[in-house]
């Protein structure tokens, strides 16, 4: 059967249910030399983007075999293109092709197919985030596809470690109600890069575990706004998939074995232990991080230990992941360990209307100045 034959179509669970998830086993993504990482979707291979105002799934078929899948959701979010300072944006995500068909044009398709989904919904730009190693993704989308480096992001991630860390007794805490948090994230995020106008329905959604606030003790939280304070929201990815670290290298593995048997020989030493990410894990994503003030930075890494500790009494969460913009001064108050985390997530864009080119010009001259937003269900 030639390639001519190939069936691209939307995603149908009780035909493609199975077959999806046994191509998202079979499919490496990152570079060898850090393992990879594989996905579980838990019998829901649509999980990752279900949570999104549009979204579509699509499966590329060659006879009976499904050789292909990717995965699309649509949203309005905030872009630096004045007078207009909003575009509707389609973000391409779960991008596989068989290891067997790969080079024969497929992933090529299926990515023309989402973009011509996308248009037909009026999309003004597509975007995708890809690691920098990830030479076939790179290559695939700037290339081929004419897509443009756009910014560049930073996934810092922090493994979960059973014992608790101690939360520093100089600051005080507060769950704020999702009204007050949507009203905090409109007043002062919603200029940033990539804000999404939807807001309020990711913090209403049943996997935002809430929203927090930290500030100096002896000052209150209420009607003026205390003299430093950070905020943050948490965002429970582990009930929707899980991971699990592939082909590592071995001296990770060693490492991981000689941390958990340390820890348990020597638990007055408190030294980290690495968590096992062999076996499927969830985790927590953290998103919204906002400060202000002098004593902001250490408010942040509190709020951060706060969630560790959030983490640490569920029952499979074993990091808490967050991403930044990668010239953003807040990855320095962020706990993460650097050999777990992508100092360089690329995210490349491409106008899809005539109109929106000279725009995206535009902000491609702009220096990236200005901190990124990522939202929770792109994860
Ligand atoms: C990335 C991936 C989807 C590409 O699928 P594919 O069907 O092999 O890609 P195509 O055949 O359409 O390739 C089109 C172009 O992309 C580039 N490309 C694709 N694979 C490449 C590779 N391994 N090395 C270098 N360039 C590559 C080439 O420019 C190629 O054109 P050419 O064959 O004329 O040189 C596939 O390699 C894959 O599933 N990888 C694992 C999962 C992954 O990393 N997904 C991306 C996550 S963002």
């Amino acid at each position: 059967m030639g390639y001519e034959d190939m069936i691209i179509r939307s995603y149908n669970a009780q035909k493609d249910r199975a077959r999806v998830e046994d191509l998202e086993r079979r499919c490496e993504v990152g570079p060898a030399e850090r393992g990879f990482l594989f996905t579980d979707t838990l019998g829901d291979p649509i999980c990752r983007i279900k949570n999104s105002p549009v979204y579509n799934m699509l499966v590329a078929e060659l006879g009976d075999q499904l050789v292909g899948v990717t995965q699309g959701s649509i949203k309005l979010v905030t872009v630096h293109k004045p007078p207009k300072n909003l575009a509707r944006v389609g973000y391409i995500l779960g991008l596989r092709v068989a290891p067997l068909y790969r080079r024969r044009g497929i992933g090529f398709r299926l990515v023309i197919k989402l973009e011509e989904w996308f248009i037909a919904n009026g999309v003004d730009y597509a975007y995708m985030a890809t690691e920098k190693d990830n030479e076939a993704s790179f290559k695939l989308f700037v290339d081929k596809l004419s897509y443009v480096k756009f910014r560049t992001a930073s996934i810092l991630v922090n493994p979960v470690s059973r014992r608790m860390l101690r939360i520093s007794s100089n600051f005080e805490f507060e769950k704020l109600e999702v009204a007050e948090a949507e009203s905090l994230y409109s007043k002062f995020m919603s200029s940033t890069e990539f804000f999404p106008n939807d807001i309020g329905k990711i913090l209403r959604n049943k996997l935002s575990l809430g929203t927090w606030v930290a500030y100096p003790r002896g000052e209150s939280w209420g009607a003026t706004f205390p003299s430093s304070w950070a905020m943050l929201s948490v965002w429970n990815s582990g009930e929707l998939f899980k991971l699990r670290l592939g082909n590592a290298p071995s001296s990770c593995l060693m490492y991981t074995q000689s941390s958990q048997l340390m820890e348990k020989l020597f638990p007055c030493f408190k030294l980290p232990a690495i968590p096992d990410f062999w076996q499927p894990f969830g985790f927590y994503f953290v998103y919204g991080v906002y400060r202000e003030g002098p004593l902001s930075g250490k408010l942040v890494r509190t709020l951060c230990r706060l969630v560790h500790n959030m983490a640490s009494k569920s029952k499979d969460c074993k990091a808490v992941v967050t991403e930044v913009g990668g010239s953003d001064a807040l990855r320095h108050h962020i706990p993460h360990w650097k050999f777990l985390s992508c100092p360089e997530d690329l995210w490349c864009i491409k106008a899809l209307k005539n109109e929106e080119r000279n725009s995206l010009f535009e902000m491609l001259k702009t220096p990236p100045t200005r901190t990124l937003f990522v939202d929770p269900r792109e994860v």
